[in-house]
């Protein structure tokens, strides 16, 4: 099989974070300060990704400015050739750092929103204050006419915002939002009853973003991820596993995506042991669920396989049971009913939401 290089790789630079949302896509078990890979070594592997054909950077975490070396790192990154996104909820980002990230060849930032008001944004983010100093921030991104994506996690308690979600994004000069629904992996998926929304909500915001990609054509890009539970098909995970990106903890681990790690059959290498390129072509891991031979049945006779590669294993697992099994998002797949029992019971449970929390925020 011809393996091609990644396009695309997500760098985790901490686990650590001033926020605490409850969807967040990182792990349970969060890694501590500690376990974090150091500037030298994070350097080596953006010059191995940029060695082997990686094109985009996303510095992500966490909050990536959590990191003392950011400024250090986006340098080299730049140096490399790479471009780079950080990925940030702004928490950290004075105006002073912003200019040394912009001088350090920073190309574009993504700036997280929980919510259009300072009661249920701060309410989200579990920060009090943190909606304040992200305005604080978008204005002086604006200022410097940094390109800035707005990626609202939309969820049950802020869906029913989006108008207002939108127009914000256009006043704050935003290039693209990203109306992305939450994805059910690491935190979000103990709140799935608190989080989901309704099939109404989504339906609505369908009507919503589809509009007003009409109305702002040209002045601002759309991004609409809906909740796999309404779909009929799954979505291609990550592009296909193992064909477009690839993403490195805070401790140098690779993943093939950001919830692999669930899956308890694999087992991941590191980049204190082995090169980037290794890993991508050669680890077992990567290997696992690349291309469509390893498809079961029916995606192997499916004319579907190609555009999404039998779905997400994560989702797989963690609704099914069973990481090989076709995406039970798949109205075709023998495990659809998991699925169908899954969203019954997200819509009818009543657990409290469980904020993220590592103890060392
Ligand atoms: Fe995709 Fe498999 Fe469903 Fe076909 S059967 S749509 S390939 S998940
Ligand atoms: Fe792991 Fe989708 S999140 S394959």
């Amino acid at each position: 099989m011809n393996v091609p290089a990644p396009i695309a790789m997500l760098a985790e630079l901490t686990h650590r974070c001033p926020l605490a949302c409850p969807y967040c896509s990182n792990p349970t078990d969060l890694l501590a300060k500690e376990n974090e890979l150091d500037t030298d070594t994070w350097l080596r592997v953006f010059k191995q990704a940029a060695d082997m054909g990686v094109l985009q950077l996303h510095l992500s975490g966490g909050e990536p400015a959590s990191r003392h070396d950011i400024v250090d790192l986006m340098q080299g990154a730049h140096d490399d050739g790479l471009y780079t996104n950080l990925i940030t909820s702004g928490i950290g980002l004075t105006p002073r750092r912003l200019d040394a990230l912009e001088a350090a060849g920073m190309d574009h930032i993504q700036l997280s929103m929980q919510g259009t008001t300072a009661d249920l944004a701060d309410w989200v983010g579990g920060y009090k204050g943190g909606f304040d100093r992200k305005m604080k921030v978008a204005g002086d991104i604006a200022e410097r006419g940094i390109p800035l994506t707005l990626n609202a996690v939309m969820h049950r308690h802020n869906l029913d915002d989006l108008e207002r979600t939108i127009e914000m994004a256009v006043e704050l000069g935003a290039r693209r939002l990203e109306v992305a629904c939450v994805q059910f992996h690491g935190w979000a998926s103990q709140n799935r009853s608190q989080l989901l929304p309704s099939r109404e909500q989504t339906e609505s915001a369908k009507r919503i973003v589809a509009e007003a990609e009409k109305r702002l054509r040209g002045v601002m890009a759309f991004d609409f991820v809906p909740p796999d539970y309404y779909a009929d098909y799954p979505k291609a995970c990550m592009g296909g596993w193992g064909s477009a990106g690839l993403n490195v903890t805070p401790d140098g681990t690779v993943l093939p995506c950001h919830a692999a790690q669930t899956i308890p059959t694999l087992s991941f290498e590191n980049v204190k042991d082995k090169s980037l390129s290794d890993i991508w072509y050669k680890s077992e891991a990567f290997n696992a669920y690349r291309g469509t031979d390893w498809l079961p049945d029916p995606c192997q006779t499916c004319d579907r396989k190609e555009i999404d590669f039998g779905g997400c294993r994560c989702q797989a697992l963690a609704i099914a049971g069973d990481a090989n099994a076709t995406d039970p998002v798949c109205k075709l797949a023998p495990g659809h009913k998991h699925l169908v029992d899954a969203l019954a019971e997200a819509q009818s449970a009543q657990t409290p939401m469980i904020w993220r929390s590592l103890g060392q925020r």
